[in-house]
């Protein structure tokens, strides 16, 4: 499949998300397979366009991790196409809009989900990047704003018609936030409304959903907290729609998972103004995975709290080995 120019090699990809999917945890969920699309979480416009350092972290990525989408968030036309220009010369293969998140933070400022209440406005700000770079330009939001402005399907056309080059679409209004269940039949009537590729989002935790939600007609599917349960769920998905079994993943390899995560996040740069330690940012880091990564394990409770009461960095990693390889040895003797 393909967004604009940019040929993906597989149409399942990792949904941006905000904290969480930074380019370590990016860059091992593409190794493991079947990811065709990595996007950054969300990255100010003001801060691109002002230089600010941690702005700039956000947005950064490594060649492996191709094609990466830089998703921005911002309000002001002008704003957005100097940001999408940054985005492009940081060599980033797409630029995405954020026009999903409900915090009221980014909301208030005329970004995120509140775009999607001034359509000519949103129109305006897709235009104007557009013409500002060659990469494709493609646009994330919601449902709507709430049930009394489920207007994604009129603001996805207009989208398309200014110029972006594919739609994600979670199926949740930003009044809902993450409850309810994502509405996939508005998402398929997007799709098939539209001429440019559409995604969408929302409520996929085992790979046979992912491959029922492209069946019903969308051309991609973006996973975000099933890849946070279970970072193989695209590699297993791309396994099932090439006709064989998913892939069986052990106790053994999600340990796995978690160590070398540790060990990537102990490589990344870090701005030393922002953390007081290196190895309480990854604490902090591991943490915030935890949280979902031990939904639906057997002691899963356990671990979490254990993840979440180790006072170091060395504790935490003895945590891990302990639940995942300890208990896999003993498994297979
Ligand atoms: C912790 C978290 C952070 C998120 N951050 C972003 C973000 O930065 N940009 C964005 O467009 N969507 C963001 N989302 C929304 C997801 O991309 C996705 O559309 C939504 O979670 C529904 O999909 P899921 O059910 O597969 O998680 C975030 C979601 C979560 C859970």
């Amino acid at each position: 499949m393909k967004i604009g120019s940019v040929t993906l090699p597989s149409p399942f990809a990792i949904a941006p998300m905000a904290g969480m999917t930074d380019t370590a945890f990016r860059r091992l969920v593409k190794r493991h397979g079947g990811c065709g699309l990595v996007v950054t979480e969300m990255v100010s416009s003001e801060g691109l366009v002002r230089g600010i350092d941690r702005t700039l972290e956000y947005a950064e990525y490594t060649e492996e991790e191709r094609p990466i989408s830089i998703q921005i968030f911002g309000g002001d036309p002008e704003k957005m196409a100097a940001a999408a220009q940054i985005v492009e010369g940081m060599g980033a293969d797409i630029v995405d809009v954020n026009m999903g998140c409900p915090v009221p933070k980014i909301a208030k400022h005329n970004a995120g989900c509140s775009l999607m209440r001034e359509p000519e406005h949103a129109a305006s700000v897709i235009g104007r990047m557009a013409k500002a770079v060659k990469i494709p330009v493609t646009v994330k939001m919601r449902a709507g704003w709430n049930d009394a402005e489920r207007n994604a399907p009129t603001l996805a056309k207009m989208m398309e018609d200014a110029g972006a080059a594919a739609i994600a679409v979670h199926g949740r209004t930003a009044a809902q936030s993450y409850s309810g269940t994502a509405d996939w039949d508005l998402v398929k009537e997007i799709a098939d409304a539209l001429t440019i590729p559409v995604f969408g989002s929302g409520d996929c935790i085992e790979p046979e959903q992912v491959i029922a939600r492209m069946r019903s007609g969308v051309e991609g599917v973006l996973v975000g907290r099933g890849v946070l349960r279970n970072p193989w769920i695209l590699a297993q998905a791309a396994d099932l729609a090439a006709g064989r079994p998913a892939r069986a993943v052990t106790l053994e390899d999600r340990g796995r998972f978690l160590l070398d995560y540790i060990d990537l996040l102990l490589h990344e740069r870090i701005d030393d103004a922002r953390v007081v330690s290196q190895d309480r940012w990854v604490v902090n880091k591991m943490r915030a995975l935890g949280s979902w990564f031990t939904k639906g394990l057997d002691n899963g409770s356990h671990l979490r709290t254990a993840i979440n009461t180790a006072d170091s960095l060395n504790a935490l990693t003895k945590t891990i080995e302990d639940f995942f390889l300890l208990h896999a040895t003993a498994r297979i003797v």
